[in-house]
């Protein structure tokens, strides 16, 4: 192929076979939220106690309202041409208290159906068992802070893969566990809503991976044979550049950075059952400066390690943006993530936001230089882009121009990932489908294909110029000059 690294042909054709997705979360579109025996969970409560946490204090309580609309979103799905469509289940729809102790049928009938209208127009569903919306009796139990979580969790997932995985054949155990143990469990921006900066997060990221390898090896020895599907677990990574390329430094912050990003959770799944190295060194030496017995990063046992090892069929990673990193002495002024890597990270200046405020930066590159990082990190992975994204703000044109801009942009650096640094891509799922409840956000950001009108009860869905251009690259399998 004759093109050099930065250009890119006018015309592009994906190798045959490739997917094209987009994705949802039950808690940010679904509503219904005490339906038909649904039990309450961490974002029911964390937003119907209001406090300023979320913008104007709003709730997804109604949401898109797919629940009742899910037929309005199969149009959606079907107009686009979606190859794969990304949901995730609601726990405690299906079990209203967390656990298989009781079973809500509605549930069932109501993710039977999503999944067997997509099967009968060819669509490949791709779920996700858990999308930070956590059944609010187990949180009340001390949620992912104690290991009873991992049993719990793990009992879930079989009852999932029992019910659905007949039909099911590409899974996500946990979406994100990275941010959630970030926001839920150390800066407490996400429910339960408490700050624990001492032990939180950390003890959560072990929780999280044991979990997700316990189900991992229950799909392998009770469900795989008969169902012959794949399980993986869906890892939100920026790509972290140094801030000055030349300096040894800032090199090293980066990697740092990308070490407590994305390896904390993808080394010990893919390679070896265990935390980088350099993670752990630092972190235990930061808890001694402060004071703590033992470092506030749990240990993995050997038997552990053996169990956490090799526990992915696919490595499933959602890209958005990208930061610059440098070296920053901890000063103190309590733990922290970021502070015990000694690394600040920021956007270059001459990056502009998606919208002005919003966190994401308008960086395509940035997901060819990640792919390419997980290649050779990760043995060469098969690769499922199971998010990426752009946020309008409100109100956001129907005329979405420059958000296509990205979209083709990023669209093209896939191409350059697959063709020229020959990484194992096989899915790209944009996030997402539906204009949604965007957690700490609310409504005020857009992020879908279909524009929904949430003033109007009838909550109507639009198509995005971006949908419209979406669905030609869908038809096409790649861009038409
Ligand atoms: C990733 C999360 O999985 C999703 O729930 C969220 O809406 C998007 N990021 C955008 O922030």
């Amino acid at each position: 192929m004759a093109f050099s690294s930065n250009s890119c042909p006018e015309e592009l054709t994906f190798p045959k076979g490739f997917g094209w997705g987009a994705a949802t979360a039950a808690y940010q579109v679904e509503g219904g939220w005490d339906a038909d025996g649904k039990g309450p969970n961490v974002w029911d409560t964390f937003t119907h106690q209001g406090g300023d946490r979320v913008f104007r204090n709003q709730t997804a309580d109604v949401a898109c309202g797919s629940y009742t609309l899910w037929e309005e979103d199969l149009k959606c799905i079907k107009q686009l041409g979606l190859t794969h469509y990304r949901f995730s289940l609601s726990w405690s729809r299906l079990l209203p208290d967390g656990t298989t102790g009781f079973i809500n049928q509605k549930g069932i009938d109501y993710y039977n159906k999503m999944i067997n209208d997509l099967l009968a127009n060819g669509i490949t569903p791709v779920v996700t068992l858990y999308h930070f919306d956590f059944p609010q009796p187990l949180e009340d139990q001390g949620g992912w802070k104690t290991g009873a979580i991992i049993e719990v969790f793990d009992a879930y997932a079989r009852f999932c893969f029992g019910t659905f995985g007949d039909r099911v054949k590409l899974w996500i155990t946990i979406n994100e566990p990275n941010i959630l143990a970030l926001f839920a469990y150390e800066t407490g921006m996400f429910p339960p809503g408490v700050p624990n900066p001492e032990i939180g997060a950390y003890q959560a990221v072990h929780n999280m991976i044991k979990a997700h390898a316990k189900a991992w090896h229950s799909y392998d020895s009770l469900f795989r044979k008969k169902q012959n599907g794949q399980v993986s677990v869906a890892l939100f990574s920026p790509w972290v550049a140094p801030a000055n390329p030349t300096s040894v430094a800032d090199q090293e912050a980066a990697k740092r950075a990308m070490a407590l990003a994305l390896d904390s959770f993808a080394k010990p799944i893919f390679i070896d059952g265990d935390y980088p190295a350099e993670l752990k060194s630092r972190v235990a030496a930061m808890s001694k400066k402060q004071g703590y017995a033992s470092s506030r990063l749990p240990e993995f046992t050997d038997e552990e390690k053996k169990m956490i090892k090799g526990t992915a069929d696919f490595f499933a990673v959602q890209y958005y943006t990208a930061s610059l990193a440098k070296h920053r002495e901890n000063s103190g002024g309590g733990p922290s993530l970021l502070k015990d890597i000694e690394v600040e990270v920021f956007p270059d200046p001459s990056w502009q936001a998606s919208y002005p405020g919003s966190w994401i930066y308008v960086v395509p590159w940035g997901i060819r230089e990640l792919l390419k990082n997980i290649k050779d990190t990760y043995n060469n992975p098969v690769i499922y882009i199971t998010e990426n994204g752009f946020p309008q703000g409100d109100p956001a044109p129907l005329d979405d121009t420059q958000r296509w801009e990205y979209f083709r942009q990023t669209i093209q650096e896939l191409y350059k990932a697959i063709h020229l640094d020959k990484v194992n891509l096989q899915l790209y799922c944009v996030w997402s489908l539906l204009d949604n409840f965007e957690w700490t956000e609310g409504y005020s950001n857009k992020f879908g294909l279909y524009q929904v009108d949430f003033e109007n009860p009838a909550l109507p869905r639009v198509p995005y110029k971006s949908a419209m251009e979406y669905a030609k690259v869908i038809q096409n399998n790649g861009i038409k000059g």
